[in-house]
């Protein structure tokens, strides 16, 4: 692995939970978390990492609640288990981006840590986590397009 790296790896198809918005919202995550990694690698100013900090903290917060929305809306079996595992991310996230506030953090190491837990830990989420309820969902749609030719959104 190479620690100069500025490239993340973003979104593509095969992340596809089979829903637009969370799609996007996915998409965005990741994007932003690269412009984040390069804002710290470049040396950008503690304001504008702030900036970025902030926007990345409410979107997160805003992605993993309509996620929770959506598996409720079908029921999905894995909830309580899928909620824990946001909980934790809020929770992580959190403590991350207080970081950003402290202007004698370590860019660096900083950097680091936004790869593991932002980076790979999404990557990871969005692959596994995610994609069990996109499975199930997914059944339960294509079930319920054979049974009634109607569609009631
Ligand atoms: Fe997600
Ligand atoms: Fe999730």
């Amino acid at each position: 692995m190479n620690e100069e790296q500025n490239q993340v790896l973003e979104w593509n198809k095969s992340m596809s939970v089979g829903n637009e918005l969370l799609d996007n919202q996915h998409k965005q995550l990741l994007k932003q978390i690269g412009v984040l990694k390069f804002a710290l690698l470049s040396g950008d100013a503690v304001e504008r990492l702030r900036e970025i900090g902030e926007f990345l903290e409410n979107y997160i917060k805003q992605h993993l609640s309509e996620e929770e929305k959506y598996m409720l809306e079908y029921n999905y079996p894995g909830y309580e288990n899928h909620k824990k595992i946001h909980d934790w991310a809020r929770q992580k996230f959190a403590e991350l981006l207080a970081r950003f506030f402290n202007e004698n953090e370590d860019k660096m190491q900083l950097a680091k840590d936004v790869e593991r837990y932002l980076h790979d830990w999404w990557i990871n989420h969005i692959t596994v986590e995610d994609k069990k309820y996109a499975d199930y969902i997914n059944k339960l749609k294509v079930g319920q397009k054979n049974t009634n030719n109607t569609e009631n959104e």
